[in-house]
């Protein structure tokens, strides 16, 4: 059992927690391999494929669905996961797959229903941004009360949620997990097959 975990991000918390989920896996004695979404390695080479992604004004990075769409064939007949990286979900009100307004949409979308859902907090540090992206999520913090200083530098994630989805990713080759569509959320996500809608 080999899982491919593919990260779309901009500043490096979705590859960090791509590299978090494989060492986790390794742990519990199932390899795993990390790589930009961008730049994959052959993916029917994998057993499972999961993919997380950051949000960044709103929307995940359309490569997403384009890179399911591309591989349509293998994630019909793999288990697969999709995690989201934001900043909405720091609050405790909105960081399930249920409450969390950019997951949700995400899946109330797309063609795409993954066997495995998660959402996980980002990280915020103004200093690392150029000024465009440092207004950006300065506004985005003002609208939604969070930290606005300058020089705020906070990590959000909560490795402990992230090691349980490692759980969740072990399970994904045992048999019949691609049926278990949903069972890891609380969110009835519907069992059709991936594409179908
Ligand atoms: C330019 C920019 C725009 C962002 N827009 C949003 C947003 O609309 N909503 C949100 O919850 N988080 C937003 N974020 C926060 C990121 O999702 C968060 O920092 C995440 O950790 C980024 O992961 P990455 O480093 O893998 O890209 C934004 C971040 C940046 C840099």
């Amino acid at each position: 059992m080999a899982i491919l975990l593919l990260h779309q991000g901009v500043y490096g918390q979705t590859r960090r927690i791509c590299e978090f989920l494989r060492n986790e896996l390794a742990a519990l004695g199932v390899a795993a391999d990390v790589a930009a979404l961008a730049d994959p390695p052959d993916p029917s080479r994998y057993d499972a494929i999961a993919i997380g992604a950051s949000i960044r004004n709103g929307k995940h990075n359309p490569a997403v669905l384009e890179f399911v769409r591309r591989h349509r064939a293998l994630f019909d007949a793999k288990p697969n996961a999709f995690f989201s990286v934001n900043l909405v979900a720091r609050k405790p009100e909105k960081n399930t797959v249920a409450t969390n307004p950019y997951l949700k949409a995400f899946l109330d979308r797309s063609p795409w229903q993954p066997t495995r859902v998660a959402v996980f907090a980002g990280n915020l540090d103004y200093r690392r941004y150029g000024a465009m992206d440092r207004n950006i999520i300065r506004f985005i913090m003002w609208i939604t009360k969070g930290p606005t200083d300058p020089h705020t530098k906070i990590e959000y994630t909560n490795w402990d949620e992230v090691r349980r989805f490692a759980g969740e990713l072990a399970q994904l080759g045992a048999p019949g997990a691609k049926a278990v569509v949903g069972a890891a959320v609380p969110r009835a996500v519907p069992a059709v097959p991936a594409h179908a809608a």
